[in-house]
């Protein structure tokens, strides 16, 4: 029905959430009323993502450097996403989702905090997509995170300094137990990365969609997708290599 060839979709896919407050100022509206209009966008995309059979996707919700932001803005942020993760978590179960956080969560409201932990306890079991929100996230404190722990492992005699290689870096990370993204979607027309994933996105396919993220719509991902399989990744490898031509 979409078109899309089952069997090539994006193993995990990340997605930039971007464009709520100029969606809502366009409007005249609140940017709040942008961030709640986001929330449907997002309930959408996890339920098609699900739906499609993506095993992994990962969604930039609030970024280290969102804590600067007017405190109104914040607070009503920090609720939504509060009411977003309880009020799914029932979803999540019915779809089999797991859900996870990744992030400083010790920055989180204690009750934001407390509605993570429950998702996470209450969806453990499930082995359908992991859905995963980036909360209180920036990628170069999780880089500096994940040097300082394998450092004091190290110097803990733990782990050996000789075994140091990209895999065991890479599992000091969050992400540490899931496969990087192939393919990354940042809506709103913004190209940039801004401190997302620096490490895991070392090969992802990037997508920029002029669409504000809340008039993403189910069709919208189907056209990205569309534009991913139509992609060769080559992985540093020449065209003829991928293609065993040579
Ligand atoms: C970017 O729009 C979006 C955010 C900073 C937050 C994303 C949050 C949501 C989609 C809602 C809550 C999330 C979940 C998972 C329930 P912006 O405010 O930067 O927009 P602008 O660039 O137009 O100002």
């Amino acid at each position: 029905m979409h078109g899309l060839k089952t069997d090539k979709l994006p193993q995990h896919l990340a997605i930039i959430m971007d464009g709520n407050g100029r969606w809502a100022q366009e409007r005249m509206l609140k940017r709040i009323i942008g961030h709640q209009k986001g929330v449907e966008t997002v309930r959408v995309i996890v339920e098609e993502c699900s739906r499609l059979g993506i095993k992994y996707l990962t969604l930039f919700a609030f970024s280290a450097e969102n804590w600067l932001r007017p405190k109104t803005e914040v607070k009503a942020l920090m609720s939504l996403l509060k009411k977003y993760i309880s009020f799914e978590t029932t979803r999540m179960i019915a779809d089999n989702i797991r859900f996870n956080v990744i992030g400083d969560r010790d920055e989180l409201p204690p009750d934001v905090n407390a509605a993570v932990q429950q998702a996470i306890d209450r969806t453990a079991g499930n082995d359908g997509m992991v859905l995963t929100l980036a909360l209180s996230y920036g990628s170069r404190q999780e880089i500096v995170r994940a040097a300082a722990r394998l450092a004091g492992d190290i110097a803990a005699g733990t782990v050996a300094a000789d075994r140091l290689d990209e895999n065991l870096f890479s599992s000091y990370l969050f992400t540490g137990d899931m496969p990087d993204p192939d393919f990354l979607i940042r809506t709103s027309g913004e190209m940039r990365i801004s401190n997302f994933l620096l490490w895991q996105l070392a090969y992802t396919e990037l997508y920029f969609s002029d669409a504000n993220w809340p008039e993403f719509t189910a069709a919208e991902l189907h056209k990205a997708l569309k534009v991913y399989q139509a992609r060769e990744r080559r992985f540093g490898r020449t065209s003829d290599q991928v293609n065993k031509r040579s």
